[in-house]
């Protein structure tokens, strides 16, 4: 999704903001530019379509300098992909950035042309930068004539906004979209992620909703929405916390998979003990709010929405607790009812998922208990505005399709199981149980990953098929929506998943030679309705691809491919179980030769609704 780097420095900014773009890459974009004020005080804007090395071509062809500039990695919202359209747009001597959504633009637009500005964009963005240079012309200062421009914008928007007649600042508005300052020695930044400005900084300042910033090489300061100037602290982040690079892997996501034995044990260390969990790990706050909960509602988007749903299927059957879940693009579009006792829990691998923060923000408006988020990127927008954090330890993840951030999200929701249901039917025995197992699962995962091989041979038999269908029962129905969202994000296959015993209310039509059948099948009590649904599959002349536990009775023959996986304890299933089903989808991409790590019109990091 799109990604703002900014710089005010002393030495040539252009090579720290294109460096920042590419650190910005794995958020998924598609098209890139930078604006500069050059040493002669003209502003200069280069932009390419496709990736940010088309950027630096151009930049090659089109050599520019400055200590000041601006620089976007675009996902198209309004209007497509094209150069024209690429970030930064710009109204005269004003070049400006955008994340987000300008939901008035087409009034604005209107009113503007009847102003006499000419539109050469089909953005909503260059509807800001005309409505800027409009008011720039009273206010004669950048800062207050964003003040006054944001003023008039709807919508979302992390905005970035450089002047040829201003060279020395940076000014920025934070509605709706993160922004973060990383503060330099003699030189500062702006960005929309601070991994962007990990090569230039290690000390950051994360603007709150509604911040405005004005931002000079050797100062800056922040006004908030009622227009005080206020101190946000500063946060250093350790540099042990980020290591971006694929080392000997093919794909971010192929090392992303191969992690997650690593950071599973991450998720559990310092967590759990022998044969219990420490709740205290939840927060100083947690215990009072964990002993009024009665009822639980998740909210989540894409991946995480399915590790939901895995709790769902926990949380009633281990602790008793009602569990209630619902993507968040629809949860934060009708009335909802709110049962008293009811804990909020968003999840999200980067905590800026837009539907999932405007969520959670409507939710502190109803009549929740108090809000929980598990959540992978510290200090981003939903760790910071929920009562409760609970981080995931899967380190950073590149990769657009989620992998090791699931697992880890699995292993959390676990903890968050326990110690609730520890307070309702769950009993310190069966806590031991579930404690016990988890520690045997970073070396069951490595068990588990090591069947790759196994796994590529089987791929061989999607990468020219078109359709598949993925099935489990229970706690493996989520894993094989899960599955088959894999497929489809990074191999293009078309992959549907279904409750197996749904299958002959539909889905049995279409099976076919053509349609790969993958099922779930670990050796627990559905175990005997699942084989019956996949007789049903075979009786049609479908081919089934099986990932079951050793002992569950599969055979491989002509019209079945088994891949038998060790025996684990049922509260384990639905995380191993994934790991085999990534393996897969992994291994179909590369096939199909597709761009694993930046499928196509997908975004990592989705900040807009
Ligand atoms: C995008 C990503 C998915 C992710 C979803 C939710 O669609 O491509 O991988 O599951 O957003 O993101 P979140 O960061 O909230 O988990």
């Amino acid at each position: 999704m799109c990604g703002i780097v900014g710089g005010v420095t002393q030495r040539n900014v252009l090579g720290i903001l294109v460096e920042g773009l590419k650190r910005l890459e794995y958020r998924g974009y598609d098209s890139a530019g930078v604006a500069l004020v050059e040493p002669t005080g003209d502003l200069t804007i280069r932009k390419a379509l496709g990736k940010v090395s088309e950027l630096q071509k151009e930049l090659a062809d089109k050599p520019t300098r400055g200590n000041l500039g601006i620089a976007h990695t675009r996902w198209a919202t309004h209007g497509k992909p094209s150069q024209a359209n690429a970030h930064p747009h710009y109204s005269d001597h004003i070049a400006i950035v955008h994340n987000g959504i300008i939901e008035n633009h087409e009034p604005l637009r209107e009113q503007l042309s009847a102003d006499g500005y000419e539109f050469i964009t089909e953005t909503d963005t260059e509807v800001i930068a005309h409505l800027l240079h409009k008011v720039y012309e009273q206010e004669q200062n950048l800062f207050s004539a964003l003040q006054k421009t944001v003023a008039q914008l709807e919508g979302a928007y992390g905005l970035a906004v450089i002047s040829s007649r201003e060279p020395e600042r940076i000014v920025a508005a934070r509605s709706g979209s993160p922004l973060v300052i990383g503060i330099g020695i003699e030189e500062n930044f702006l960005a929309s992620d601070q991994m962007a400005l990990r090569q230039v900084t290690d000390r950051f300042v994360y603007l709150e909703e509604g911040d405005m910033v004005d931002l000079r090489r050797e100062t800056y300061s922040i006004v908030n929405r009622t227009g005080e100037t206020v101190d946000r602290p500063i946060t250093k982040i350790a540099e042990a916390d980020e290591v971006v690079d694929k080392g000997h892997y093919r794909h971010f996501m192929q090392k992303e998979i191969f992690e997650q034995a690593r950071v599973i044990g991450n998720t559990l260390q310092g967590r759990i003990g022998q044969h219990k969990v420490l709740e205290q790990v939840f927060g100083t706050s947690a215990a009072d709010i964990f002993d009024q909960v009665q009822r639980v509602q998740i909210i989540a988007c894409g991946t995480s929405y399915h590790s939901g749903l895995v709790c769902k299927y926990w949380l009633e059957d281990w602790a008793g607790i009602p569990c209630d879940i619902e993507v968040a693009s629809e949860y934060r579009y009708r009335k909802v009812v709110v049962s008293p006792g009811t804990l909020f829990v968003t999840i999200s691998q980067s905590g800026e998922t837009a539907d999932t923060l405007a969520a959670l923000r409507l939710a502190k408006e109803l009549n929740y208990l108090a809000s929980l988020t598990i959540c992978n990127v510290p200090n981003s927008s939903l760790a910071r505005e929920s009562d409760l954090v609970f981080m995931t330890q899967a380190g950073p993840e590149i990769g657009v399709a989620s992998t090791k951030a699931f697992t880890t999200q699995l292993v959390s929701l676990q903890l968050l199981t326990i110690v609730l249901g520890r307070r309702h039917q769950l009993s310190a025995e069966r806590e031991a149980e579930l404690v016990e197992a988890l520690h045997s699962l970073p070396s069951l995962c490595e068990e588990v990953l090591s069947l790759d091989p196994e796994v590529l041979e089987m791929s061989e038999h999607f990468s020219e098929k078109h359709h598949s269908l993925f099935l489990g029962r229970g706690p493996q129905y989520p894993v094989a929506m899960e599955g088959a969202l894999k497929l489809k994000e990074i191999s293009y296959i078309h992959a549907e998943s279904y409750p197996a015993g749904e299958l002959k209310h539909g889905p049995l039509a279409l099976v076919d030679s053509d349609m790969p059948i993958v099922a779930v099948a670990p050796n627990n009590d559905l175990l005997e309705k699942l084989k019956s649904n996949l007789e049903e599959v075979q009786a049609r002349g479908g081919m089934l691809f099986v990932f079951a536990d050793k002992d569950a009775g599969f055979k491989n023959n002509g019209s079945t491919k088994v891949i038998n996986l060790p025996h684990v304890p049922a509260s384990l299933e639905p995380i191993i179980y994934t790991l085999p089903l990534q393996q897969l989808s992994y291994h179909v991409a590369v096939l199909k030769g597709t761009d694993v790590d930046q499928p196509r019109n997908l975004a990592k990091s989705v900040t807009v609704e």
